[in-house]
């Protein structure tokens, strides 16, 4: 690709997000790090400019349909195309499926799954009409297919990622877009520590090949791998970036 590509990473405030901003720009990429921390992304740009890259942050809530519409146009006015899509921001968490806080019920099916949705459609649609052959990247987990106690409605987000992302993949292939999903195992980012089991952090820590947590920086350059155009055969595909967890 001649052109600077640029890419729209949301949840780009913290862990898994971040590091994918700051790996993109330092492969070359300008970086749109969105998300509704301010202060975590406006600090991702601040990393991104010290070290040489060029980004600017774009405040979303991937939850409202107008908010990620008006970022995936800001990122167009701003930079002029929009490359890669990396639908990643989540949250974690709802409790056991007797004892659901139907509030933070609805919030979790709001962020991890409408908010993915809606970066599809908005991305998909600016690829499309720009005529650009991109790729769309959503975060899943090993848990869109295995169950474990207490996550009942992130259960049913993250499997709703994995078969959004199959789905747009047919719709959008004969226009030249990719859509992947990502699907990691135990990575050592904040959302961990919402999980008030901490007997099921430890167990899911014992899962990862060696024993430790993924790094947030490992996953970051899975998703880069992916972007680029020699994985054209990675469409529709789940990509595990799990060190194992679901072996
Ligand atoms: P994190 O908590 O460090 O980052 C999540 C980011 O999403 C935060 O910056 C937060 O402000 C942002 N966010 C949350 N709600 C938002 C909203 N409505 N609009 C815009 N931004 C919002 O967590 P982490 O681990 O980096 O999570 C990234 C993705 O990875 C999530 O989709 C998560 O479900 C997924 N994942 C994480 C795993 C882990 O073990 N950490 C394992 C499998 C999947």
């Amino acid at each position: 690709m001649s052109e600077q590509r640029v890419a729209v990473i949301t949840g780009g405030a913290s862990g898994i997000g971040r590091e994918t901003c700051l790996h993109f720009a330092r492969k070359g990429d300008r970086v749109v790090v969105a998300d509704f921390n301010e202060a975590g992304g406006r600090e991702t740009v601040r990393l991104i400019e010290d070290n040489g890259g060029e980004a600017c942050f774009a405040r979303v809530d991937v939850s409202s349909q107008d908010s990620v519409e008006a970022l995936v146009e800001e990122a167009v006015a701003r930079f002029g195309r929009i490359d890669v899509m990396f639908n990643n921001a989540g949250i974690g968490g709802a409790g056991p499926v007797l004892e659901q806080n139907m509030e933070l019920y609805h919030r979790t099916i709001g962020v991890n799954q409408h908010g993915v949705a809606y970066g599809i459609m908005a991305a998909g649609r600016k690829m499309k009409e720009l005529g650009i052959k991109g790729v769309i990247i959503n975060t899943a987990s090993v848990f869109g297919f295995l169950a474990s106690p207490g996550t009942f409605a992130y259960h049913a987000t993250k499997g709703a990622v994995v078969m959004m992302s199959k789905s747009a993949a047919l719709e959008l292939a004969p226009y030249g877009i990719r859509v992947v999903a990502i699907a990691p195992g135990a990575v050592d980012t904040p959302i961990l520590q919402g999980y008030k089991n901490a007997g099921l952090i430890d167990s899911m820590r014992a899962k990862v090949m060696g024993g430790e947590l993924t790094k947030p920086e490992a996953i970051a350059k899975s998703v880069y791998l992916i972007s680029l155009e020699d994985a054209e055969a990675i469409n529709g595909s789940v990509v595990m970036v799990d060190q194992g967890y679901a072996s």
